[in-house]
């Protein structure tokens, strides 16, 4: 069975690439390499021993997309092309709006033109907002986001389950919580443009000294250490939740189908812990220091995945301290 992969190329897509293939599925990536590389499809291509087939072009762009659909006899479709930088977001919301829901729509309308059925969706638990219990479940009510980034997701959602109740695309929102670690095999991992802003790339790029100093941003939240709790999963779970999420699609027979799916570990650490988590098993020093918090930090979260577990049959395998291992093995790999 082919599949479309958008964003195929990047941190959790090329991921799922390999656990398509590794499950029988047969990926076909689209993706305009504007946050992700070539050198992706090599890592993808030294795991699996064949380099899958990738297109290269902005999936808004529906008359290319529609070629391959048709041409690659596409049944399903995996939706990862978005931008994702939250920070970038409030700087330029008209870019965010543009692309995550423009690709969005673009693709619900040419599955319904041409009849594919299933569709799972990167959305993230960034919808839940700052909750007023953890863990969040999918009942918890997500909340208006804080940024334009997070926006695109609570809107994404609601046109997937509008389009979901009147059509025959069958769809599953997965919301992420943390992905972090990259492939065992160190041939792909997470490639941050500039300066990252997420915590576990600035950890290993300080660890490697192209960063001086690691910030923690803040240490007063009403946490166990005073620092922000969040549910880090390793990325090559969350790449099997896709193809568990997929799987449990193709057994659907009602006519309209949407549902969300956390996909976390269930359990969160704060940033103090992850930091001395990852020096502990890499025996490294990271350098780091207590700055101001970070404006639209969420206190704590982490996911409920009893769902997930139950009805995807999917759960986690790796712990964090294999994801905090693999990661480093990527950075030395690219960096040394
Ligand atoms: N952090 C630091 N220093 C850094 C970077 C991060 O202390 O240099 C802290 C943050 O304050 C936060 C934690 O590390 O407490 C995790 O931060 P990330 O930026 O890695 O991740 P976030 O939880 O802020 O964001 C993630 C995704 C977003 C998504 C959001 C939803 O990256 O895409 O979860 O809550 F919107």
């Amino acid at each position: 069975m082919k599949i479309l992969v958008t964003g195929g190329a990047g941190f959790i897509g090329s991921h799922t690439v390999v656990e398509l293939v590794k499950a029988g599925y047969i990926p076909v990536i689209v993706d305009n390499f504007s946050n992700s590389v070539q050198s992706a499809l090599v890592g993808i291509k030294n795991i699996l021993g064949f380099e899958p087939t990738c297109y290269q072009f902005d999936c808004r762009d529906k008359a290319q997309l529609k070629e391959v659909l048709i041409n690659e006899k596409i049944e399903g479709v995996i939706h990862f092309a978005a931008s994702k930088a939250v920070g970038e977001s409030v700087q330029n919301p008209l870019k965010y709006y543009d692309n995550n829901i423009g690709s969005t729509i673009v693709l619900l309308e040419l599955m319904l033109e041409l009849n594919i059925k299933n569709l799972v969706f990167s959305s993230s638990c960034t919808v839940y907002g700052e909750p007023e219990f953890i863990p969040v479940t999918e009942q918890t009510p997500r909340q208006p986001a804080t940024s334009p980034y997070g926006s695109t997701k609570v809107m994404c959602e609601d046109i997937l389950r509008d389009t979901a109740a009147i059509s025959p695309i069958h769809t599953i929102a997965l919301r992420y919580f943390n992905p972090i670690g990259a492939h065992e095999s160190a041939e792909i991992g997470e490639l941050p443009n500039g300066v990252p802003s997420n915590l576990i790339p600035f950890v290993t790029q300080t660890a490697a000294g192209i960063r001086e100093k690691l910030t923690i941003f803040g240490n007063d939240y009403d946490t166990v250490d005073g620092t922000n709790v969040r549910d880090y999963i390793h990325v090559v779970d969350l790449a099997k939740a896709h193809v568990a999420a997929f799987s449990y699609l193709k057994t659907i027979t009602e006519t309209h189908f949407y549902d969300t799916f956390n996909v976390g570990t269930g359990s969160g650490n704060s940033v103090l812990e992850v930091v001395q988590t990852f020096e502990k098993v890499n025996g490294v020093k990271v350098n780091y220091e207590i700055g101001p918090r970070r404006s639209g930090d969420v206190e704590k979260i982490y996911g409920d995945v009893s769902k997930a577990n139950k009805i995807l049959n999917w759960k986690t395998e790796k712990t964090l301290e294999q994801s905090l291992q693999d990661a480093w093995r990527w950075q030395k790999k690219v960096s040394f």
